[in-house]
């Protein structure tokens, strides 16, 4: 079969673009760089195509869905600080470049496309774990674009015959998630920073909480929607289930390094949500996933990715300054 991921080059893009070629499917790659890095897709970047260029410019996505049986459209900005400090951006990428997405997608008559949504979509509504079934609240303007993206996506369903399934991403982690700028993803940050022997920033008292989702198991979700018998026009939650606060995870953090970290605590940020969480009954029963990777484990292997990453960057330039010096 023969896919295009879009934000391929991106943390959950490359690590799903790495498995499908595992399994031996044809993959294009639609990417501007903005967020992910050619570097992301070393390992397999002779196996496929890659397109520089962004989901807004509608003749380019035209050219890179020529060939393919299924979309994973996961090119977005990121980020709900970001989207707080500049919506226009955020609205522009997510449901402009959403919508010429599924046009193009119409057009070359996919099987079907998956739409990277978001937990953002739920909001502040009190009750946990999250059903699909409850009536999205977004409170920012990332969670508004990545709702009305799923919106769009299954009005061409209705519309246009479109096969699609959203899968709301609940706080993916794992190897290759950027932690280089204030957006990053919080986990990210502060891994990077217990390497550093940095100080970490809790944004709020840390008692805030997440449905961390370790990066294989949505990449396993990404694979299951393509091709799920029932799935066509479905909103699906992907998390884990569980839930763990900041505080907890700086705890669980400093077991794993073997250190102790201390936290600089500053004011909760705007948009922020307080409490997540997934429930997953759907996603188990439509599309028979399994998240197989628990936060701790997933903790563990991101900690030891990011730590191989920075003995290798020191090794390099330690043999440069004695080629050099
Ligand atoms: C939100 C979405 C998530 C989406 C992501 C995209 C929710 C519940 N989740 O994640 O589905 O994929 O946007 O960007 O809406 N924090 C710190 N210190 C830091 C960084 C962050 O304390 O250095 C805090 C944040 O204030 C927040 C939590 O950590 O309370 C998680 O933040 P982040 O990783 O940015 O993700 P969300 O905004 O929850």
């Amino acid at each position: 079969m023969r896919y295009l991921v879009t934000g391929g080059a991106g943390f959950i893009g490359s690590n799903t673009v790495e498995e499908l070629v595992r399994r031996g499917h044809g993959v294009v790659v639609l990417d501007d760089l903005s967020g992910g890095k050619e570097d992301n897709l070393a390992e397999v970047r002779n196996k496929i195509t890659f397109i520089k260029g962004s989901v807004t410019d509608l003749e380019i996505v035209r050219r890179a869905i020529q060939e393919a049986d299924y979309v994973l459209h996961l090119a977005a900005r990121t980020s709900v600080p970001r989207s707080v400090k500049d919506p226009v951006e955020t609205n522009r990428i997510n449901i402009d470049g959403t919508l010429n997405v599924l046009v193009a997608a119409r057009d070359a008559k996919v099987k079907r496309v998956v739409y990277a949504a978001s937990s953002s979509a739920y909001g502040e509504t009190p009750t946990l774990p999250k059903v699909e079934t409850m009536p999205p609240e977004p409170i920012s303007p990332y969670g508004v674009s990545k709702y009305a993206g799923e919106l769009y996506v299954q009005v061409f369903g209705r519309c246009y015959g479109l096969e699609n399934v959203s899968l709301r991403y609940f706080n993916v982690f794992g190897p290759r998630q950027d932690p280089g700028s204030p957006y990053s993803g919080v986990l990210s940050r502060f891994i990077t920073c217990c390497l550093d022997d940095a100080e970490p920033v809790i944004y709020g008292d840390g008692e805030q909480s997440r449905d961390f989702t370790y990066v294989e198991n949505v990449v396993q979700a990404n694979l299951l929607a393509c091709e799920a018998p029932n799935a066509t026009g479905k909103v699906l939650n992907v998390g884990t289930g569980g839930r763990f606060t900041l505080n907890q995870t700086l705890k669980l953090l400093e077991g794993i390094a073997g250190k102790a970290i201390v936290a600089k605590y500053d004011p909760p940020r705007d948009g922020d949500i307080r409490d997540s969480q997934a429930d997953i009954t759907q996603s188990k029963e439509i599309l028979g996933y399994n998240p197989t990777v628990g936060f701790e484990e997933g903790l563990r292997r991101t900690y030891e990715w990011y730590r191989s990453v920075r003995t290798q960057k020191q090794e390099a330039s330690e043999d440069e300054a004695k080629k050099t010096g």
